[in-house]
C-alpha cells in the first residue's frame, strides 16, 4: 500500500480537466442491468469504485468491456445471483443492485452496503419504496432479500430526500406495471443522469431534478449510449485548492451551475471566478475572509465538498462555522487538520474554524474519500511535507489525483507505506 506526499507552499497553475461524475457512474452501471442488451456508457471515471461494480456487473452474468473511458455492458444473459457477501461489502453503491435487479428479475439478494462511514446511513427509505411497489424485504444475517410476483406502480412520500432512495426507487418503478409518483425526492443533478439513461434505454420518467419524478411503467428497455455528466465534487475540490493555491487555474469539462451554491461562497471569501459554458477559471492565492456554510440538498451547497472547503477555511481571517445538515459526524478530518496546526473545535454538527492560522506538514490519516481531499488541500497550502496514509479512500472517487496535481504543478509522489503508517492506517 502507499501513501501520498505533499510539498506544500507551491502555486498552482494550468489546466485540469474534470472526469465523468462518480456518484452517477456508481447509478448508471447498475442500471444497464435493466436494460437486457447493449448499454455504451462513455466518460467513466478511472476510480476503484467503478471497477468494483464493472466487477459485480460480471459476477451476474453481465458481458463488460471497456475502451478508454466507455464501458459497454451486454446485460442480456445476466441472471439474478445472490451477491450477500463480497465485494458489494465494499462501496454503498451496491444498494443500486437491489432497485435494478429488483426492476428486472423481481428478485435480489444483495448485503448491506459498505463505503465512507460518515455516522449512520439508514436505507430505509429506499426499502418503504420497494415496499410499495409490492416487493417483500427482509434482512436476514446482513443481506437484503427482495421478491415480488409483479411490481405495480404505486404513490411514495420521502421522509428525507435521499439521493440512494430516490434512484433506487425509480430503477425499480421503471419496470412497473402503471403509474408511480415519488414525492419529496433528491434533486441532484445526478439523478437527472440516470433518468436520461433510463429514458434513453426506453423508460417513462418525468420529473427528474424537480420535488416530484412521475413514472409510467414499460414492458421492458434496450441498450442505448450515454455520455456522463462532469463529475461537481471532483470539479468542486479542484475550485477549492485553486482558490487556496492558484495563481490562475482553468478547470475544463465543469457545468457551471451545478457548483454555484461553491462558486457563490468563494467569491464571498475573496476568491476570483470566471465561469465559462464548461469551464472555470479561478484566480486565488489571497486574503480570505471567513464564511459560515450549511450543507443542504441540492441546489444547497453539497455535504461532500464541507470537508476540502474546511481545509480552506483554516487560512480565512476570523471565525467561520460549518454545519453539516447531511451526516453530522462527518467530521473525522477535524482531528487531522489539528495535527497540521489548524485551530478548529467540533460542536455538535459543526465546526469552529478560527483563522488564519499557518499550517504545519504532519502525517494524518484519510478516514473517508473528501476528508482525503480536505488533507491533500491542507497539504498543498501546508509548511514542509505531508503524508496522507488512507489514499484507497481518495482512489475511491478521485481520478488520477496525483497526475492532475502535478500538471497543476504541485509537488506530490507516492511512497511504499512503512510499518508505522500501516499501524496508523488500521488503527482508525
Ligand atoms: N437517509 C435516511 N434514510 C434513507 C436514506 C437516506 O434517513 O433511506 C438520510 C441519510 O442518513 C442522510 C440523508 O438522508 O442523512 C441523505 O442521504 P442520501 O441517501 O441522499 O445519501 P446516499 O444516497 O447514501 C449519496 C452519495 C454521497 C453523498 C450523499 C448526499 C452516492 C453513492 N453517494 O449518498 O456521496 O454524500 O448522496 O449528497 O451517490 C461521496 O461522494 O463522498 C458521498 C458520500
Amino acid at each position: 500500500m502507499e501513501k501520498l506526499l505533499i510539498e506544500g507552499g507551491h502555486q498552482l497553475n494550468g489546466e485540469v480537466r474534470i472526469s465523468g461524475a462518480k456518484n452517477s457512474a456508481v447509478a448508471l452501471l447498475p442500471a444497464t442491468i435493466l436494460a437486457e442488451s447493449e448499454v455504451t456508457i462513455e466518460g467513466l471515471p478511472n476510480i476503484s469504485d467503478i471497477q468494483i461494480l464493472k466487477e459485480l456487473l460480471r459476477d451476474i452474468g453481465g458481458d463488460v468491456s471497456q475502451n478508454g473511458d466507455e464501458v459497454t455492458i451486454d446485460s442480456s444473459e445476466m441472471v439474478a445471483m445472490p451477491l450477500p457477501n463480497g465485494r458489494v461489502k465494499k462501496l454503498r453503491a451496491s444498494y443500486y443492485f437491489m432497485g435494478a435487479m429488483l426492476g428486472r428479475f423481481k428478485k435480489a439478494v444483495i448485503g448491506l452496503p459498505g463505503g465512507c462511514d460518515l455516522g449512520p446511513r439508514p436505507i430505509d427509505q429506499h426499502i418503504k419504496g420497494f415496499e410499495a411497489l409490492g416487493a417483500e424485504v427482509t434482512n436476514e444475517q446482513g443481506a437484503i432479500y427482495l421478491k415480488a410476483d409483479e411490481l405495480i406502480g404505486a404513490k411514495i412520500y420521502l421522509d428525507v430526500p435521499s439521493v440512494g432512495a430516490t434512484i433506487n426507487i425509480m430503477l425499480a418503478a421503471v419496470r412497473a406495471k402503471g403509474k408511480t409518483t415519488i414525492e419529496n425526492v433528491a434533486k441532484e443533478p445526478e439523478i437527472i443522469d440516470v433518468a436520461t439513461l433510463l429514458n434513453s434505454m426506453g423508460a417513462n420518467i418525468k420529473g427528474a431534478g424537480t420535488d416530484v419524478i412521475r413514472i409510467e411503467g414499460v414492458d421492458s428497455l434496450k441498450g442505448c449510449q450515454h455520455t456522463i455528466i462532469p463529475d461537481r465534487i471532483e470539479a468542486g475540490t479542484y475550485t477549492i485548492l485553486a482558490a487556496a493555491k492558484g495563481e490562475e487555474v482553468h478547470i475544463d469539462n465543469v457545468i457551471p451551475t451545478h457548483l454555484e451554491s461553491l462558486t457563490a461562497k468563494l467569491r464571498e471569501m475573496g476568491v476570483e471566478i470566471e465561469e465559462g459554458t464548461d469551464y472555470l477559471v479561478v484566480r486565488g492565492n489571497r486574503e480570505l475572509s471567513s464564511v459560515d456554510i450549511k450543507t443542504l440538498v441540492y441546489p444547497g451547497f453539497p455535504t461532500d465538498l464541507q470537508q476540502p472547503f474546511t481545509a480552506l477555511l483554516t487560512q480565512a481571517h476570523g471565525t467561520s462555522i460549518v454545519t453539516d445538515t447531511i451526516y453530522q459526524a462527518r467530521f473525522k478530518h477535524v482531528d487531522e487538520l489539528r495535527r497540521m496546526n489548524a485551530n478548529i473545535k467540533v460542536e455538535g454538527s459543526s465546526a469552529v474554524i478560527t483563522g488564519k492560522s499557518p499550517l504545519e506538514g504532519a502525517k494524518v490519516k484519510a478516514s473517508d474519500l473528501r476528508a482525503g481531499a480536505c488533507l491533500v488541500i491542507a497539504g498543498l497550502m501546508a509548511d514542509g511535507v505531508t503524508e496522507v496514509v488512507g489514499i484507497n479512500h481518495i482512489e475511491r472517487g478521485y481520478d488520477g489525483i496525483t497526475e492532475k496535481l502535478k500538471i497543476l504543478g504541485a509537488n506530490v509522489w507516492r511512497e511504499q507505506m512503512t510499518d508505522e503508517d500501516i499501524r496508523m492506517f488500521q488503527n482508525a
